[in-house]
């Protein structure tokens, strides 16, 4: 799928997926490779550009990583950023040294005439963050870009098609960064920007044709969340008669988002979806439990006992659609290794051995936003697509202790409340999540002349770019205001808000 694009190799800096986003933003494909992968591995992606990225490692230090020596002698144009630049230096005849002191923050570049700069001017804002550099190009090199505390923040030869620099072009600190990448792709590699929606949709749905076969038959386990969604789509435009999406209502949902979920994707796009009513299932099993851990496990297990039941009753199912995106398999595949930490949210792991099914990922080499942007090309609503993430374990993880029908119906009003408030005021878009929390907590209030004893709730809304970490949402006081006046006035039950000011870490988003 890449032929063309770019192989990114990751040696473990934080920014490495920033490259990729940048460079997927200019219409180009490219992919993460760990940085001591083979050659073998780089050509099987026949790609049409290297970018080497950056490392907390030195190249000097035992240990550090090392990618194939033919990176060094490819006819591919090579760009090394930071410790990228630093493996071209060191490794072709230059020289890298370590001891000064380090640089983070912003820079004014002056550059000099190179292809990577053609049309930026000098003297711009560059994002540093290095404690090695460079301080003799190799034979072949010339110098193209400094500062005033480093002499060589940039280096070319333009012959091999070698770049360097020491700057961090994917940052948006770096205000050229977006066109230094544009050159390095269009000028000097001559790729096509032939990567978007509409073309990963073609490719998708062939890819969906040939994994199925003459007679496969894919199922899905559809949450009414973005990604789940966004397979959806795709699967009824490629297969509509070979797809069945397969929709468990837990009881522990939003308030009308069943009803939602049944007019998309029945309704609206015609699809055969199965719905199974598994409130009771789940509140019964549920009841007097109120271990978070112990909540998740029983949802989990329930989930799998009711999907698999409904599966089962579908003939001929050869494959289970997932909704894994990009982020999740960089985890798995990155120099760093994977970590464990979003792996535990994953509530039907397992289950494509267990059923003897075949797993179809057709999201896996996408980013979020492209995921969104490809659901609005397949005729999904921007309501839908641009909806807050919503956890498995739904309003089981936002009613702490164990879970009543009259807890759950009362947060599912709160909830209402609070999400179309922000709506209403333009807010949702701008925070990345927001939610109520049931507090086990009754306190005094009064009410016109009467004195109350009722439920406290929290509200949460934060800022975060993938869930691994997050501020709170540093909402107006006037705002705060009104909502926690609307909700105390339009919902029996509540007579105190509180607006929840942690952020993740050490907080966690959910509080269960
Ligand atoms: P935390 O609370 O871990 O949440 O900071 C990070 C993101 O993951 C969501 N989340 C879950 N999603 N099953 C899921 O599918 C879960 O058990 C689960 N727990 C948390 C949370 O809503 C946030 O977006």
């Amino acid at each position: 799928m890449i032929k063309g694009g770019v192989a990114i190799l990751d040696f473990g800096s934080q920014y490495t997926q920033l490259i990729a986003r940048r460079v997927r933003e200019l219409g180009v494909y490219c992919e993460l490779l760990p940085g001591n992968c083979t050659w073998g591995e780089v050509k099987k992606l026949e790609p049409g550009a290297i970018i080497l990225a950056g490392s907390p490692y030195s190249v000097y230090e035992d240990g550090s990583p090392k990618p194939p020596d033919e990176v060094y002698t490819t006819s591919l144009p090579v760009l090394g950023i930071c410790y990228g630049m630093q493996l071209l230096a060191h490794h072709t005849g230059g020289r890298v040294e370590g001891g000064h002191h380090r640089e983070f923050g912003p820079a004014l570049l002056n550059t000099k005439t190179s292809s990577l700069f053609t049309g930026i001017e000098s003297g711009q804002r560059a994002w540093m963050s290095h404690g090695d550099r460079v301080t003799q190009v190799p034979a072949g090199y010339s110098v193209v870009a400094s500062t005033d505390l480093l002499e060589i923040a940039a280096m070319e030869n333009q012959e091999a098609s070698r770049y360097g620099v020491q700057f961090h072009p994917e940052v948006n600190h770096t205000v050229f960064g977006s066109a230094l990448l544009e050159h390095f792709l269009f000028g000097i590699s001559n790729l096509e920007p032939s990567w978007d929606m509409k073309y990963f949709a073609v490719q998708a749905k062939q890819y969906i044709l040939d994994e199925l076969g003459e007679n496969g038959k894919v199922i899905l386990g559809l949450s009414g969340g973005v990604d789940s969604s966004v397979v959806a789509a795709l699967l009824h435009s490629a297969v509509p008669e070979r797809f069945v999406p397969i929709f468990v209502d837990n009881g522990l949902l939003r308030d009308g988002e069943r009803e939602e979920v049944e007019r998309t994707f029945r309704e609206h796009f015609g699809m055969d979806l199965i719905t199974v009513d598994g409130e009771d299932r789940f509140l019964d099993e549920l009841a007097g439990v109120s271990d978070p851990e112990q909540k998740r496990k029983i949802i989990g297990r329930v989930f799998i006992e009711l999907f698999e039941e409904a599966a089962n009753s579908i003939p001929g199912v050869t494959h289970l659609a997932q909704g894994t995106l990009y982020p999740d398999v960089i985890e798995s595949v990155s120099f760093r290794g994977p970590s464990a930490t979003i792996k535990s949210h994953h509530n039907v792991g397992g289950l494509p051995e267990k059923m003897n099914l075949s797993l179809l990922e057709p999201l896996r080499e996408l980013f979020k936003d492209e995921v969104r942007e490809l659901g609005r090309e397949l005729g999904l609503s921007n309501w839908m697509v641009s909806r807050h993430p919503f956890p498995g374990p739904g309003l089981a993880v936002r009613i702490l202790g164990a879970i009543t029908r009259e807890d759950r119906d009362l947060l599912q009003k709160v909830d209402r409340v609070f999400i179309d408030y922000l709506r209403e005021e333009n807010l949702y878009d701008e925070i990345w999540q927001a939610f109520s929390v049931l507090l086990p907590i009754r306190t005094v209030g009064v009410m016109g002349d009467e004195r109350t004893y009722e439920n406290t709730l929290a509200i949460r809304a934060v800022t975060s770019t993938d869930g691994m970490t997050a501020d709170w949402y540093h909402m107006p006081y006037d705002l705060l205001a009104k909502i926690s006046a609307r909700i105390i006035n339009e919902v029996r039950g509540i007579n105190r808000v509180v607006y929840d000011i942690s952020s993740k870490p050490p907080a966690t988003i959910e509080w269960e």
